[in-house]
């Protein structure tokens, strides 16, 4: 029941209105009897720091921040975690006593739903597909991961040289190896996790994989695709034919919920919890697992 000690949570973006995050966050507070509610703040561009002010003296307990203000709202904010500052993208506020400090729970995230999958990035060799926004903070998540070697394949290849530039500035880690998309014939013969991070496949044009060619998903033991609209893309598809296992990103987006769930509350979510959760997302979403 909302009354006078109702906690305000909220997602600021533009648009805002498809978000999944309050079906998250509801639940969350719902299953763990929190006095919070989370809502959708519709946040114009060039008025975030105005709209993160006003959230700090409306004492909003913390903000999640989406396309596409997540590089915008860092000038407005108290302070930055390390790993936002390297990734250079912030999705969470937590409220300190300076003002709204800021976090990325996407990587985190990302990582958390690959080890629930029971997937491992440590010691091992990784094709990652694309160089944009997302891309470039999963290449960050493999150097601090420990990923030996990361085969960085992107349409505009001067894209993946400058992200492995800064990744070995950054994390001290020369793991990225910049590859043009069409170069992946020329990679050495293995079977590889591949994350898929371009936006090819994404509604409504489901029907495109980024790389088309069966040869080169013989290559790939598990492929893991960011996007989860729709749950089962052609290139998860493609992964499926040749034996290979294969996810959406829906669980990405839970577990990036939760991480700023368990930052505003100081509390840990249980993997029970989390599956719970999940359940309630895929029912509201109509988004399902299987291929
Ligand atoms: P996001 O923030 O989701 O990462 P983005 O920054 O716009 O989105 O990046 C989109 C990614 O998809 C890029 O890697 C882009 O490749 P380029 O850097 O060469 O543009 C990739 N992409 C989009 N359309 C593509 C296409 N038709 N073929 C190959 N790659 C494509």
């Amino acid at each position: 029941m909302i009354d006078g000690h109702t906690r305000v949570c909220g997602v600021i973006g533009s648009p805002v209105e498809h978000t999944m995050s309050p079906a998250i966050h509801n639940a969350l507070a719902k299953k763990l009897s929190h006095n919070l509610v989370y809502v959708p703040f519709h946040v114009k561009t060039g008025e975030v720091a105005e709209a993160v002010k006003g959230a700090c003296a409306l004492n909003v307990l913390g903000l999640n921040v989406t396309v596409p203000h997540k590089k915008e709202v860092m000038e407005a904010l108290a302070g930055i975690d390390p790993l936002a500052e390297k990734i250079g993208a912030v999705n969470t506020l937590v409220r300190t006593a300076e003002g709204f400090k800021g976090f990325n729970t996407d990587m985190p995230g990302l990582y958390r739903a690959m080890c629930s999958e029971g997937i491992r990035l440590e010691g091992e060799e990784v094709i990652l597909l694309g160089a944009g926004g997302a891309a470039r903070a999963v290449a960050f998540l493999c150097a601090e991961k420990g990923v030996s070697k990361v085969y960085m394949l992107n349409r505009s290849v001067e894209k993946v040289r400058a992200i492995a530039r800064e990744v070995e500035e950054k994390t001290g880690k020369d793991c990225i190896c910049p590859m043009a998309l069409s170069d992946y014939p020329g990679l050495p013969d293995k079977k590889y996790l591949a994350i898929q991070a371009t936006s090819v496949g994404l509604f409504p044009d489901t029907d495109k994989a980024v790389i088309e060619d069966e040869a080169f998903y013989r290559k790939i033991h598990t492929g893991y695709d960011l996007i989860y609209k729709p749950s089962n893309t052609r290139f998860m598809q493609m992964v499926r034919a040749q034996k290979g296992e294969a996810y959406h990103g829906l669980k990405m987006l839970l577990y990036q919920g939760i991480i700023a769930y368990e930052l505003w509350n100081g509390i840990s979510v249980s993997e029970d919890l989390a599956e719970e959760v999940y359940e309630i997302l895929k029912e509201k979403t109509g988004i399902r697992d299987e291929g």
